[in-house]
């Protein structure tokens, strides 16, 4: 059977956007920026994402391209089959991401349904409390699987090119209407002051934090490290420029960040809402308060939960589809059966993440301090040492050829993106062990719902 293909290059940078642009983007990047000092932290984000990010997304497209094959054929593909290890790496970390990301996901449709109803109307937080774990949750969960299962046993351009292609312009067109309303509404402009106003103070005294997170926040939010990017690209036949692909989408997900960040704050400061922290809490309880006192609050929650729900589905298709592919490329499956499968077997990964709030933050603290840094890590060393002159050759198509911006990104990716991510992991495993998150919740421990639902 021949592999399937992009049917365009948008076609492409439309599924690679839909998946960097998720939660992350929502409800992690606008709350970090106005904490870590608002456009001071902005420009650090955006040499993060341009100086790293953008080097590390582009070894992804190297292999991916190259080798035309899954995140871990790719490796014995290209000449180097003692390497598939890292493809291992990669997509065990994409199906434990994938675990949770779902039940996430789950509450996300909740939302959508329970704002058109006022469902949380009365008490926001109880609300969050209640369906967030427990039968409920678990049963959200297994809808949410169920949609992203079919869209990706659709195939490539039937199902995710078809189906990015019209995700990823409605989340701008609404994040885009949600923005401007936001402007019209009294008390607005508190909102853009927190966000935005410069802070060298912060910037200053906080530099250790706020470096690493601008870099993990970059690899995350760039799906790298998790064979999403391997993955899509091993779809692309053309010559075209992946430096070129690549900034487009480091760009627009930056952008969609920063947006969602105009409908946030102006939201939160007219209601009187503190935005004090970021994540879930910030989300589902703040927000869900500020649409339930807003009068148009069901109409405005419906639209913004949306958004939130097509981000979540575009970023977990394309996490499927790193194990679907995986499997219709060595065995002798069909991708329905096999996406229906798979999809099965991650939701029962993510049954504890659905029960109990304090399994989601494990199996997430796991990923952010050790298997993302450690499989992003083991990428670039493949691709800065290992693939070398190739890796140069892949990168050299669609630029006419240019040699020194190639060696320039090779010698930037063997040694700059290579300590940045050192240090990201060294970090995640410092928390990690200092924290006691490398132990699993066995003992239920509600002070963790707490943390969540506050
Ligand atoms: N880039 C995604 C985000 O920012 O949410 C990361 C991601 C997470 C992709 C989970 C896919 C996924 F299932």
């Amino acid at each position: 059977m021949t592999r399937e293909t992009w049917t365009t290059r948008v076609g492409f940078i439309l599924a690679a956007v839909g998946s960097a642009v998720g939660l992350g983007n929502i409800w992690q990047f606008p709350f970090k920026t106005a904490e870590f000092g608002g456009a001071t932290f902005l420009v650090v984000y955006l040499l993060a994402a341009l100086c790293i990010g953008l080097p590390a997304i582009l070894a992804e497209f190297v292999v991916g391209r190259r080798a035309n094959l899954n995140v871990v054929g790719a490796f014995r593909g290209l000449g180097h089959p003692r390497w598939r290890f890292v493809g291992v790496v990669g997509l065990f970390t994409g199906f434990w991401i994938l675990s949770y990301y779902s039940v996430v996901g789950g509450w996300v449709l909740r939302y959508v349904a329970g704002s058109a109803t006022g469902a949380y109307f009365a008490d926001p937080a109880a609300y969050f409390g209640a369906i967030s774990a427990g039968l409920d949750a678990l049963a959200l969960h297994a809808v949410f699987m169920v949609l992203v299962a079919g869209i990706v046993a659709l195939g490539v351009e039937d199902g995710i090119e078809k189906a990015t292609r019209l995700m990823v312009p409605s989340i701008v067109v609404i994040l885009l209407a949600l923005a401007l309303w936001a402007v019209t509404i009294p008390g607005a402009g508190a909102g853009y002051t927190y966000y935005l106003s410069p802070n060298f103070g912060e910037l200053a005294s906080d530099i250790d934090e706020i470096v690493p997170f601008a870099v993990g926040q970059a690899f995350f939010s760039l799906s790298l490290g998790m064979g999403a990017m391997i993955t899509y690209s091993s779809y692309l036949d053309g010559d075209d420029s992946l430096a070129a692909d690549g900034a487009t989408i480091v760009l627009f997900n930056t952008f969609v960040g920063v947006l969602a960040g105009f409908v946030v704050f102006p939201l939160l400061f007219a209601q009187g809402i503190a935005p004090d922290e970021s994540g879930p809490g910030a989300v589902f309880v703040s927000l869900a308060t500020a649409f339930s006192e807003l009068p148009a609050g069901r109409v405005l929650g419906v639209a913004f939960f949306l958004v939130v729900l097509i981000a979540a589905l575009s970023s977990a298709i394309s996490l499927l589809e790193v194990v679907v592919s995986y499997v219709i490329d060595n065995y002798d499956v069909g991708r329905a059966p096999t996406a229906a499968g798979l999809g099965a077997a991650i939701f029962l990964l993510g049954v504890p993440s659905a029960l109990d709030v304090a399994w989601l933050g494990w199996f997430d603290a796991l990923t952010y301090n050790l298997y993302l840094p450690l499989s992003v890590l083991l990428v670039l060393v493949f691709v800065g040492w290992v693939l070398g002159a190739d890796a140069v050759d892949e990168v050299r198509k669609g630029t006419g050829g240019a040699e020194t911006p190639a060696v320039a990104w090779l010698w930037t990716v063997r040694v700059v993106v290579l300590l940045a991510v050192f240090g990201t992991l060294a970090l995640g495993l410092q928390t990690l062990f200092l924290e006691g998150g490398i132990v699993p919740p066995i003992d239920f421990d509600p002070d963790v719902l707490i943390r969540y639902e506050s």
